[in-house]
């Protein structure tokens, strides 16, 4: 947070611990702060282990602080940190500082991969330690470098820290502050998320220099709050493309009252700005007197530094719980209007077509290529699982679908005639980050399918879909999946558009999707029944098998993942036809198993699963079409509405989805903030 209005000590706290909140939903264990103190020069830190609330209170505890002081030009900082090296604990919560004077202070997030070395060599310059985390050596670097250069009067922020960053590998965000250059701070990244919020006064000119020329301009007009006064009105215009630095001018050429909102994520800094530009790697930003620089690492990589503003489409009521105990039950009800939210505009139901904006472009490219490669983590993947068969019936296209961290590891052959399709709710999630920085050097086409506007994957690849799921804050991934899982069968329909003999499979298809909302509606009205499994046959049970097999795999894969995730109970997805090759040994009368039965070309396969479930004393929990009356009254059965078998997997894991969170909440477990796991796993 940096700012040139008059605001007090109170607010810079407030707003910080609010944007810190909101971020929660990343995963957590400690928290952090670092505001400026009463005298000149003196910066205040509170770290807390746990929630922000205790952070809060910590913080509204300690006597010695001042709210109403006032300040009238201000950099602080905050964080919430998951652990990677280190325990959670307040000595390894940010920000971490160079210097019992806290002369340079950071925040990051990421990991620096070779920290080891860079704190040997400073431990040997003297440098003490205070944490066990990778981030503190940036901050003891930071000084060292700018002690190292003492006599240079000409030394900025933005040049100390392309010094420091040039020393680090890994990935990261980085905010620093410095008592050294008061009022200032200096943002930067390399494989890890960082925007930036504006917030602007009502009437203010912009002025564009032209630094290499030497040259001024501004333009006439008086540009409103919520225009974007970094977009150039003409960008072919040749001075100010060449243009490297921005100030905001008012009439008279002094700076605006301005605020910067610095965060890795834009839902901590949505209730005071929408107007967000994101950086890019290797981008340094540099904020001072209410002016914003952003300069790259090298000059010569041939990057331009103009990054332009962007305005935000979330509300910031959409990031709240409403009426609902916890994020993952909103997330689980709203899947009816999320599924609407994916197809609208893409989907005309009348005519049966399906067009996807985003792929457009790319369509007879993506048709002529030799197979298709799915890269995803964690429930993204299964969405991938789950639509790959209907991928392959329509384009006719050989699919595979790879866990991006194993894709990794093996090297995977990739070419430039193959496309790669990157699922990511986030779309910041490190491993499938690298698989895609990975395929675009082997020149492979890479389209994107995310939930997030300006994420690294949206960014970072040729084209691509946006689910439109809104939001998600529950740990556990529930409406991205449906979303994913449609976002996949729509381009999946739209490749197959020119295949006349595809014609009457498509149009089932559409047509269900049109239907799709009122199934689900009609799934989550199963909710009291699904309570009661839980609280009366499942929740003290310690393991649960869900079975299935074809359409049905993923949505055994997930509902496994789900309970895992969630309630902490062990749980594995069989596939119904290795039921034989080994989980077989683990069934008798004392094994939980569900299995999903429902009417498609399978379904003898599965019965005879049934079977063989039962004549080990199995009594399986079957989940099943509502109309089915080929079911004995032997087992306790959950009914849904039938679908067409490509989208039935959407109607089957709602059942799931809320067994997991009565599971959960039956456990006591903090249903959104599953221990252990984080939303958006950007390390790798
Ligand atoms: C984490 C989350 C999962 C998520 C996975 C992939 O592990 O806890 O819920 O499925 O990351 O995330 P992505 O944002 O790439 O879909």
């Amino acid at each position: 947070l940096n700012y040139l209005v008059e605001k007090d000590r109170r607010y810079i706290v407030d707003t910080l611990l609010t944007g810190l909140s909101r971020l929660e939903y990343r995963g957590y264990d400690s928290a952090g702060i670092a505001i400026d103190g009463d005298e000149e020069g003196q910066v205040l830190i509170h770290k807390q282990v746990g929630k922000v609330h205790a952070l809060r209170k910590k913080i509204n505890e300690d006597k010695s602080l001042d709210f109403t002081k006032t300040f009238v030009s201000h950099t602080s900082m905050a964080h919430t940190r998951w652990a990677t090296h280190g325990q959670p604990s307040e000595r390894n919560s940010h920000p971490h500082r160079s210097d019992p004077k806290n002369e340079f202070l950071v925040v990051h997030n990421g990991i620096i991969t070779n920290y080891k070395e860079l704190r040997t060599v400073l431990e040997k310059k003297g440098y003490v330690f205070e944490s066990d985390t990778d981030t503190e050596c940036i901050a003891k670097l930071a000084k060292y470098l700018f002690d190292s250069q003492k006599g240079n009067k000409s030394l900025s922020f933005t040049s100390l820290t392309k010094a420091v960053i040039k020393e680090l590998e890994g990935a990261f965000a980085l905010i620093l502050k410095s008592t050294h250059f008061p009022n200032e701070v200096v943002a930067t990244r390399r494989g890890s998320p960082l925007l930036i919020g504006v917030k602007t006064a009502k009437k203010l000119k912009v002025d564009f220099v032209d630094v290499e020329f030497g040259m001024s301009e501004t333009q006439d007009k008086l540009a409103e709050d919520g225009e974007n006064l970094l977009t150039p009105a003409d960008p072919t215009h040749p001075k100010i493309r060449r243009s490297q630095s921005r100030a905001f001018l008012s009439e008279d050429g002094m700076p605006q009252p301005i605020e910067y909102f610095l965060a890795s994520d834009p839902s901590a800094i949505v209730e005071h700005t929408k107007r967000v530009l994101y950086l890019e790697d290797d981008d340094i930003a540099h904020i001072n007197e209410g002016e914003l620089h952003i300069h790259r690492l090298r000059r010569e990589d041939g990057i331009s530094a103009i990054r332009s503003i962007q305005t935000l489409e979330m509300e910031i009521a959409e990031i709240m719980k409403g009426s609902f105990d916890h994020f993952m039950q909103k997330e689980i009800y709203e899947q009816p209007e999320s599924v609407v939210n994916t197809m609208r505009g893409r989907v005309n139901f009348d005519n049966h077509t399906v067009t996807l904006g985003g792929l457009k472009a790319y369509l007879s490219t993506i048709r002529r290529c030799r197979r298709i490669v799915f890269v995803a983590c964690g429930t993204s993947f299964h969405s991938c699982i789950a639509t790959r068969a209907i991928f392959e019936e329509l384009t006719e296209i050989p699919v595979s679908v790879e866990l991006a961290s194993d894709f990794l590891d093996r090297r995977t052959p990739i070419f430039r005639d193959d496309v790669c399709v990157f699922v990511s709710q986030s779309g910041e999630t490190a491993d499938t980050i690298l698989a895609l920085r990975y395929c675009l050097e082997r020149g492979a086409l890479c389209v994107g399918i995310t939930n997030t506007v300006g994420s690294s994957i949206s960014r970072e690849t040729h084209c691509g879909v946006h689910i439109n799921a809104g939001p998600e804050i529950g740990v556990a991934s529930t409406k991205a999946y449906t979303s994913q899982f449609i976002a996949l069968v729509m381009m999946a329909l739209q490749l197959s558009e020119d295949r006349i003999s595809m014609a009457d499979r498509r149009r089932v298809i559409i047509d269900e999707l049109h239907e799709l909302p009122r199934h689900i509606k009609e799934t989550l009205a199963l909710d009291k029944e699904l309570q009661q499994l839980a609280r009366d046959v499942l929740h003290k049970e310690k393991s649960l098998l869900i079975m299935g097999r074809g359409a049905q795999n993923a949505t055994c894969l997930e509902g496994a993942l789900k309970i895992k995730e969630v309630s902490y109970m062990h749980s594995e997805g069989i596939l119904a036809g290795e039921l034989k090759h080994g989980p077989l040994a683990l069934i008798d009368e004392n094994m939980p198993v569900i299995l999903i039965m429902t009417r498609d070309s399978l379904y003898p396969k599965v019965q005879s699963a049934l079977q063989q479930v039962t004549a080990r004393k199995g009594a399986p929990i079957i989940i099943c079409n509502k109309e089915d009356q080929g079911i004995s009254d032997q087992y306790r059965t959950i009914r849904v509405p039938s679908t067409t078998d490509a989208l039935q997997g959407i109607i089957t894991v709602i059942p799931l989805q809320l067994l997991s969170y009565h599971l959960a909440v039956l456990n006591g477990v903090d249903v959104d903030f599953p221990r252990n796991l984080a939303k958006s796993v950007t390390v790798e």
